[in-house]
């Protein structure tokens, strides 16, 4: 114990439970802590030893899962990867910006599920093969194109930056275009057309309007706003190839 009295911070955190309370309100717990530490333990000892009603989410404790995003200090950080030694004695925690507020610190993400699972994420082969033809090969060259846009853990913390989505709910968002553009990118994949429907829209990349606040914050440096004008690169030529040279294909 004696290791944890190092540091004493004082953690307030947005409480609101839609049952019994009206409004969100601030709950602020005095936590003894090693500096060492990231908000999640710091949670973690709140929930353990001072107050078993909070809610939040997390797994992994090692910012691959993306389920314990949250604003510290008004900035999307995953909680996991959010370390003590970088904020001063008070340190405020909220549930994520622009999703609404299902508990204390969770939040209601069904909008970028529906709006992910609506990009078609996973590879739409080019075509048909049987497993005996063997594997689909790539050179490393090809791999580099998208490999980025692997690393995305859907922490949606770009959603909770992008102030886009926070004006135009409907806006498709940072996470879901880029793992459009992921599999666009890549050489096994035949589906472009099919999300370019969804992607190359007034509610998809044309409603980015490039602040880049999602790169900012993504905790794994996938770069969403990159890909985002990648996709408006690539949906422009689409646009002048099918309109001044309707002769030349795709
Ligand atoms: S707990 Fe898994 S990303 Fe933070």
């Amino acid at each position: 114990m004696s290791e944890l009295q190092k540091r004493q911070i004082q953690l307030e955190v947005l409480r609101y439970n839609p049952e019994t309370d009206t409004a969100p309100r601030y709950q602020t717990y005095s936590v003894p802590c090693l500096n060492e530490w990231v908000v999640l333990d710091a949670l973690n000892y709140v929930k353990d030893h001072l107050d078993p009603t909070l809610s939040y989410r997390w797994s992994c404790h090692m910012a691959v899962c993306g389920s314990c995003g949250m604003m510290v200090n008004g900035e999307p950080k995953l909680a996991c990867k959010a370390f003590i030694h970088e904020y001063g004695d008070q340190i405020k925690v909220e549930p994520m910006a622009n999703f609404p507020i299902e508990r204390d610190l969770v939040t209601t993400v069904e909008d970028f599920i529906t709006k992910l699972a609506s990009v078609k994420p996973y590879l739409i082969p080019k075509s048909d093969q049987p497993v005996s033809a063997g594997e689909f090969k790539q050179t490393p060259a090809e791999l580099k194109k998208f490999k980025q846009y692997t690393l995305c853990i859907n922490c949606m913390l770009c959603y909770a930056a992008c102030p886009q989505y926070g004006l135009v709910p409907e806006f498709l968002g940072p996470a879901a275009i880029s793992m459009a553009h992921r599999y666009n990118q890549d050489s096994r994949d035949g589906g472009r057309d099919q999300r370019q429907e969804v992607i190359a829209t007034d509610e998809g990349v044309w409603e980015c309007s490039f602040v880049g606040a999602c790169s900012e914050v993504c905790p794994k440096h996938v770069d969403p706003a990159g890909a985002l004008q990648q996709v408006k690169v690539a949906s422009t030529i689409d646009w002048y190839k099918e309109h001044l040279m309707p002769w030349v294909k795709k």
